[in-house]
């Protein structure tokens, strides 16, 4: 089953509840935007991609439901509903696109009925995900002209397929190259404070038969050290114009160790993860979490006092200088990205 779809009438979407992996695999349905802001916000649906796709679902979904008596009414509830959903997670710019895709089949249809705009809504969400798919396989075959069998491969919170609609991002070429018979070492950080590394990628991996070691993130250092990893693959949730990437805090970490150690440092995504209109990573922003997720949340008890102050933000920017090379279904793009990402096509 897809990790997005709709339910047999339509009139809701499924998703896949990634908070309750590794330990239940179970499937909700979202049937009002509250639904689905809190899904988002949650993490029950997470990866830059993937909250692209249930985005565009939801709004097919939601947009049944508005008033259909005038197109301006159905425009205007249309928008202010986008506006909410967008608003659930800023940083990931998959987000955003998804919906502005969605919002142009509505305004450049002014004379079609609401009906036959509904259909077009539907249309465009099945293509946005279609469209991801065929990106991830294209990504994937990039990726694995960058490695070779038996390499050790190192990787930083979940870009597989649960982060998208197929293959994943960083995990593609992995999942590929098993699908080709060439295998990888995978050490898997576990990407605190939410755990997808340890929650999603070790159990996708795992799953999927390929060879992966968990490890804290704190012993990435330690492995790289030790000659285990030829390479670091990490996802990304928007890339700058000038290469500057936003991605799962503790990213830019493992780009200086990489650096560090001379290992190549790859940032994979869609290019729909490209944000040409974002100068650099401080124009990129980034979400700041509840101090619960760092003090309380996987613990049996709290492991901070309540009053304890604390810092959690979601991403953090990797300068485009550490890294080797941005890998997209259209190319692999290297230094100078100013130039290079500007040839990307949207
Ligand atoms: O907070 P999350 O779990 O949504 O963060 C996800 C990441 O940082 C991923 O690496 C990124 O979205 C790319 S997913 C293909």
């Amino acid at each position: 089953m897809e990790n997005v779809s709709w339910n047999q009438s339509g009139d809701r979407v499924v998703i896949l509840d990634q908070t309750k992996l590794p330990n239940q695999v179970d499937y909700i349905e979202l049937g009002t935007a509250e639904d689905v802001y809190q899904a988002i916000f949650q993490l029950k649906v997470r990866g830059a991609p993937a909250i692209g796709i249930c985005a565009a679902f939801s709004m097919y979904v939601l947009a049944l439901t508005m008033p259909h008596g005038s197109y301006k009414e159905f425009c205007r509830e249309f928008s202010r509903t986008k506006e909410y959903l967008a608003s659930s997670r800023p940083t990931a710019v998959n987000l955003r696109w998804a919906l502005d895709r969605m919002e142009k089949v509505v305004t450049s249809r002014a004379s079609s009925s609401i009906l036959e705009i509904c259909e077009k809504l539907k249309e465009e969400a099945l293509s946005i995900q279609r469209e991801d798919r065929e990106m991830c396989r294209r990504i994937a075959e990039y990726g694995l002209s960058l490695v070779k069998d038996g390499d050790g491969i190192l990787t930083h919170c979940n870009a597989g397929p649960l982060a998208t609609s197929r293959y994943g991002t960083a995990l593609g070429p992995i999942f590929l190259g098993k699908e080709k018979g060439i295998h990888f070492r995978i050490f898997a950080d576990e990407t605190r404070p939410l755990l997808q590394g340890a929650r999603l990628t070790s159990y996708e991996l795992q799953k999927g038969g390929i060879d992966v070691t968990l490890i804290c993130d704190n012993m990435a250092s330690m492995v790289m050290k030790n000659g285990w990893v030829q390479a670091c693959f990490v996802g990304c949730d928007r890339v700058a114009a000038n290469g500057d990437t936003a991605n799962k805090i503790g990213t830019s970490g493992v780009a200086i160790l990489a650096k560090y150690y001379g290992i190549p440092f790859y940032v994979l995504g869609p290019s729909s993860t490209i944000d040409l209109d974002c100068p650099t990573g401080a124009d990129i922003p980034i979400e700041l979490r509840t101090p619960q997720e760092i003090k309380e949340q996987f613990y049996t008890h709290p492991m901070a006092l309540p009053e304890t102050k604390c810092y959690n933000p979601a991403f953090d920017v990797t300068d485009h200088s550490l890294i080797t090379a941005v890998v997209t279904d259209q190319g692999i793009f290297r230094e100078p990205y100013t130039q290079s990402l500007r040839q990307i096509r949207k």
